[in-house]
């Protein structure tokens, strides 16, 4: 007999993942029968027309192919050239051999260099896993702290569902704490405390924290003293932190700045506070999701911890090639006065720069039409406006009408979880300009009509 849904485990059947769930299916099968879609709904850059940066294809192309250096290398920038080259004397195999399982160790020097650059503080390349995307480091973290059925993760509501998904799949506890949607969806101390504090009288024991910073969904960007607050928070209660800083390089407002948990924990000194740091090919600028590039740092991990990560990243050999060769890119960009710096520059300014136009025209828009309220965009790639609904519908029921109506393909905000009693949708803010000003019509118009 063939298997069936009883076979499966109840955390596998229990596990959601709205940003591809049933309204995404729905918006594929009314593209599959002519309808033109907007898919607003996952943060997936070249699939809403961004260009990959020149310099990363032409490096990937020249250490997918080595033989374009003999044949063609007077096509391809000198440092092009260079970096290809460096990466396969690096890796010793090159792209198509399994690396050690932390990832080649002259990226993750490099990804250390870019961390103490970043930040003025030492970074050890040994402390750094490179990873198919930020996804699989996040899932590594939780894997490793999850021991127990009663063991609990905060999390933040609204939050990203990659932390709701793999509690769940791992069987242990969310524990949510709620930003603060009147205040720009900034963490209170307050809320932490709440939160921490129902869930041990829940018989929870929370074993850590997550933080994206800048937000998914909220798009807000925590400033220096709430990173400190976090952290002493996480010290008084000895649970470790997770840094989901994905989206680091997408701050568009003015006056706002990223400042990372590791820059944090160094400068104050804090040596008892374990700490996982997240970040990607996929977002910023690069946007190269499907390379599927990433890296985590970790500090304030014990050195037989530490090798308890490694064996866990060991049980999948190693993460991809070509995503540990975009890691370098990201980390290792064109510098001033090399060749390709110039194009570099350029091509990142456009995107980071139209990003912060659309984000604006975004939020303003929205704001515009009566029953909409919508957080300015600081940061990130999306808007999670709160949307008023008439009696007895729900946000799903708004979104799947959306889409019938307008095209337009979006999540509803209990994807990501929300304040009980209020409704809102996640919209990224990554279609071209001119086509964002559509979707800001279309919606004027649909909320107009479904109210
Ligand atoms: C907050 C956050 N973390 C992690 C990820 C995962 O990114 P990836 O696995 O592509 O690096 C995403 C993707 O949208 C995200 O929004």
């Amino acid at each position: 007999m063939a298997m069936s849904l009883a076979d499966l485990g109840t955390s596998v059947l229990k596990t959601e993942y709205a940003v591809r769930g049933p309204i995404v299916a729905r918006a594929q099968e009314l593209e599959r029968a002519g309808k033109k879609i907007i898919y607003c709904n996952i943060g997936n850059p070249q699939a809403l027309e961004q260009k990959p940066l020149t310099y990363l294809r032409q490096v990937l192309a020249l250490a997918a192919w080595p033989e374009l250096m003999e044949t063609a290398s007077a096509v391809f920038p000198v440092d092009a050239v260079a970096t290809a080259r460096a990466f396969l004397a690096g890796s010793k195999h090159g792209l198509g051999a399994y690396s050690e399982s932390k990832g080649v160790r002259f990226v993750r020097e490099a990804v250390a260099e870019f961390i103490a650059r970043r930040d003025g503080i030492a970074a050890d390349p040994e402390a750094i896993y490179l990873t198919d995307g930020a996804s699989k480091g996040v899932q590594t973290a939780l894997r490793l702290l999850i021991a127990k059925p009663s063991d609990g993760i905060m999390i933040p509501i609204p939050q990203y569902p990659l932390y709701s998904a793999t509690i769940t799949l791992y069987e242990g506890r969310q524990v949510h704490y709620y930003l603060d949607e009147a205040n720009d969806w900034k963490l209170s101390r307050k809320m932490l405390e709440d939160s921490y504090d129902g869930a041990i009288s829940a018989g929870t024991r929370v074993k850590a924290i997550c933080v994206i910073n800048p937000g998914n969904p909220t798009g807000s960007v925590l400033d220096r003293a709430n990173v400190q607050m976090i952290l002493e928070f996480a010290r008084e209660k000895g649970i470790a932190v997770l840094a989901d800083e994905v989206y680091q390089e997408n701050v568009y407002r003015a006056g706002e700045r990223f400042v990372s948990f590791a820059r944090v924990l160094e400068e104050e000194g804090m040596k008892d506070v374990s700490l996982f740091s997240f970040h990607s090919c996929s977002k910023g600028f690069l946007g190269e999701c499907g390379l599927r590039g990433g890296y985590f740092e970790i500090r304030n991990i014990p050195a037989d911890v530490a090798a308890q990560i490694t064996k866990l990243q060991s049980v999948s050999l190693c993460s991809n090639l070509p995503g540990q060769l975009a890691t370098y890119i990201l980390v290792r960009p064109p510098r001033e006065g090399e060749a390709s710096f110039a194009l570099y520059a350029k091509e990142r300014d456009a995107i980071l720069g139209a990003l912060k136009e659309r984000a604006a025209l975004l939020a303003e828009g929205l704001n515009k039409i009566p029953g909409v309220e919508c957080n300015a965009v600081a940061g990130a790639m999306y808007a999670f406006p709160k949307i008023s609904l008439p009696a007895g519908r729900t946000d799903e029921e708004y979104c799947m009408a959306l889409l019938e109506a307008t095209g337009i393909c979006v999540v509803p905000g209990s994807g990501f979880g929300q304040l009980p009693g209020t409704a809102h949708f996640r919209t990224t803010i990554l279609p071209p300009t001119e086509r964002i000003k559509d979707v800001v019509r279309l919606f004027a118009e649909f909320h107009g009509s479904y109210r």
